[in-house]
């Protein structure tokens, strides 16, 4: 199924295409290729100093820390996610060296979280973002470093048809348009 963005000019075809879905195909595999260039890209993200405080959990669909890091989700994202051909959970260092707050944090690893999702949609992959899990079990389930917070738990897959996720709520929502405000709507200072 596709979503093509509505822009008033042409954009790139993976952006106007990329959108964000929960229908995968179960018996998909992903490359040790097509993972690693989607941590390639985050890695080559830009960040603050280029501090790049991003930090990744990676889990393929069968191996154990997938179906940890389906336990650390809220409800309604476990019972999409199982068909996910791989979990990446994005964490980041909130510290600098120093001991003071790295307040680019969360945009860094952000930057390097889109740049991932533009590789993976660009080798035939979707990805959909999570925030809907327990952080502070994540902590302790993946036993991460003190200043080392997660963020995300990218769920990416091989798109499947919107019918397969079978819950009638999934499915509406699979279907449903997908809206943005208004390009001028966002421009609170100068004009284009
Ligand atoms: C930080 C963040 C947290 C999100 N959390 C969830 C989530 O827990 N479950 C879910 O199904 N989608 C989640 N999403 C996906 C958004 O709902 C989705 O990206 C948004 O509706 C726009 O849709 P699009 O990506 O298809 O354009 C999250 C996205 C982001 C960026």
């Amino acid at each position: 199924m596709r979503k093509k963005a509505e822009t008033s000019v042409d954009l790139h075809p993976i952006l106007a295409e990329r959108w964000s879905p929960r229908s995968f195909d179960g018996n998909s595999t992903i490359s040790a290729v097509d993972l690693t260039a989607m941590l390639e890209a985050a890695r080559w993200a830009p960040s603050s100093n280029n501090g790049q405080p991003w930090r990744f959990v990676v889990a393929k669909r069968g191996e154990y820390e997938f179906s940890k890091m389906i336990d650390l989700l809220a409800g309604f994202n476990q019972i999409w996610t199982p068909k996910a051909v791989a979990l990446i959970m994005v964490a980041t260092k909130t510290m600098n060296e120093d001991g003071s707050n790295r307040g680019s944090a969360l945009y860094d690893a952000g930057l390097a979280a889109s740049l991932l999702t533009v590789e993976a949609h660009h080798r035939g992959f979707v990805v959909r973002q999570m925030g809907g899990f327990d952080r502070a079990a994540a902590v302790t389930a993946f036993e991460l470093q003190e200043g080392i917070a997660p963020i995300v738990i990218l769920a990416i897959g091989k798109q499947a048809p919107a019918e397969s996720l079978q819950d009638p709520t999934l499915v509406e929502r699979e279907i449903a348009d997908r809206t943005r405000i208004p390009l001028q709507d966002l421009i609170v200072g100068g004009s284009i």
